[in-house]
């Protein structure tokens, strides 16, 4: 049985805290949180604190606090040559005190706290500086997802700068193609068909071979109706940045 101890509220600590609370072979030892108030309506499921003092022992101390947060919260924790890791898909593992035994639980997920997630379904890339720790950390993976990968600092933030990409810029192109249908009353629900096949495609093809589209044609006339279509420069700007950046991939 691993004991946890997890630090944070926010939206990965709140679907951790229910995927380990429901895991076999992990027990959730403690809660903290600088502010109470978020975990209390959990008072009855696992002890709360919110002082550091009041740590209680534990194998592994998750750090699932904001990414500036990591480094003082674990200099300010009370013990040393404890496992202690971080969720975070930026900071560095040399980030978290030295005093500790040091690693990263990285979740590669989008996580809202309103919004369910299936953790057996999520990679968690793991990193740490002593071998024995990596299994322990491992075991504890395991207990949730099928998915587990050791992913160094460097591999880390590139995934986690692709990421980026992958998730929060598609995010706002949804957007941007929300606010084109809605200026002419269209409906941007009869995209959704199209947004999930694009997904579903890469499983299968590279995203080099799935690309379609008037950029990869080279279709000059069906691009500039598009330009004289879009009335917010902004979108103009990322729809030529965009069509170059297929152009160039693609040549001619
Ligand atoms: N959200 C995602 O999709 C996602 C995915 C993978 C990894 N991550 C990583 O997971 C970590 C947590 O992200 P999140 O989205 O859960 O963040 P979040 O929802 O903004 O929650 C942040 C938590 O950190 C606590 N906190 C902030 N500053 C603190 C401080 N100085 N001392 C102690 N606690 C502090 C907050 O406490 P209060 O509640 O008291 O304000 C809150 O509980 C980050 O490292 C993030 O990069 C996030």
């Amino acid at each position: 049985m691993i004991s946890v101890v997890i630090l944070g509220a926010g939206n990965v600590a709140s679907h951790l805290f229910k995927a380990f609370y429901n895991a076999e072979g992990v027990t959730v030892k403690q809660w903290y949180n600088r502010h109470i108030k978020s975990i209390q309506s959990f008072h009855a499921d696992v002890p709360l604190t919110d002082d550091l003092s009041e740590l209680s022992e534990a194998d592994i101390y998750i750090l699932a606090v904001s990414d500036d947060a990591v480094s003082e919260l674990s200099s300010k924790l009370p013990f040393e040559n404890r496992l202690v890791v971080h969720t975070s898909g930026s900071v560095s593992i040399h980030d978290i005190d030295k005093k500790h035994r040091r690693g990263v639980f990285y979740p590669l997920q989008t996580f809202s706290r309103s919004a369910d997630i299936d953790f057996s379904e999520v990679p968690i890339c793991l990193e740490t500086l002593d071998k024995a720790d990596y299994h322990i950390l491992k075991t504890l993976a395991t207990s949730i997802t099928q998915h587990t990968k050791r992913v160094n600092s460097e591999q880390r933030a590139s995934l986690h700068l692709a990421a980026v990409f992958v998730n929060n810029f598609t995010n706002q192109l949804y957007r941007i193609a929300q606010e084109i249908t809605e200026s002419k009353s269209a409906e941007f629900d009869l995209l959704k068909p199209l947004i999930l096949e694009t997904a579903r495609k890469i499983q299968e093809l590279s995203p080099y071979r799935a690309q379609t589209g008037p950029a990869k044609r080279h279709d000059k006339s069906t691009i500039k109706k598009h330009l004289k279509l879009l009335d917010n420069e902004h979108h103009e700007a990322i729809y030529k940045l965009l069509t170059q950046s297929i152009q160039k991939t693609h040549g001619r």
